[in-house]
């Protein structure tokens, strides 16, 4: 548990401080009593805005809602013992049969490469999860390895925004 801890808090640190220390905090406003009306900030999220089309926004939240099922197939496939289940969720979340829109297409150039490597670096530790499920380990192990891949959901979701 200390190492997964670990994991995030260096994730954070690495990725920006300054959207994992203000997560949840909203930032103080101090204002003179001469100051306007329109300095006083409207938008408290200090998230990476990341600039997308509606087109790329969209193939956003689609991926990550297959990550969001994919999360809950492989908690449900543990849970009954059903390997099965938690490897084509695995292969599904891996995105195995998905063409390469990053590299080329509609993502192409879209997101920054600090974003991508966060992007890939949680893939890999999603086939950490898979090499797990296949060489029969048990649930334990399994959920251990789970609950670090979800630390880079977390971490992501710390620092952009769309
Ligand atoms: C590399 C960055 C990154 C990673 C990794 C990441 N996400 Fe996201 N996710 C985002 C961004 C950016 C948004 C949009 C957030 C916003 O604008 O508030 C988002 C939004 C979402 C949403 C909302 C979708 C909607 O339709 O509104 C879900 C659900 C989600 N992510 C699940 C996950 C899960 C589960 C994981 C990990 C298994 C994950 N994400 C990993 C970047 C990431």
């Amino acid at each position: 548990m200390k190492r997964v801890l670990h994991l995030g808090l260096t994730l954070c640190a690495g990725v920006s401080a300054v959207a994992c220390s203000q997560q949840g905090r909203a930032p103080e406003v101090f204002q003179s009593e001469s100051a306007s009306l329109t300095e006083i900030p409207t938008n408290s999220d200090t998230r990476i805005v990341l600039t997308l089309t509606a087109q790329q926004r969209l193939h956003v939240l689609e991926e990550m809602n297959r990550f969001l099922l994919s999360t809950q197939e492989i908690v449900e496939g543990l849970s009954s013992d059903h390997p099965e289940l938690v490897q084509s969720a695995l292969a599904d979340s891996l995105g195995r049969n998905q063409g390469q829109s990053y590299s080329q297409g509609l993502m192409k150039g879209a997101l920054p490469p600090e974003y991508r490597q966060m992007r890939s670096a949680m893939k890999q530790e999603f086939k950490k999860v898979e090499t797990l499920s296949k060489s029969g380990a048990d649930s334990t192990e399994i959920l251990v390895q789970l609950s670090s891949t979800l630390m880079y959901c977390q971490s992501c979701h710390g620092t952009y925004q769309i």
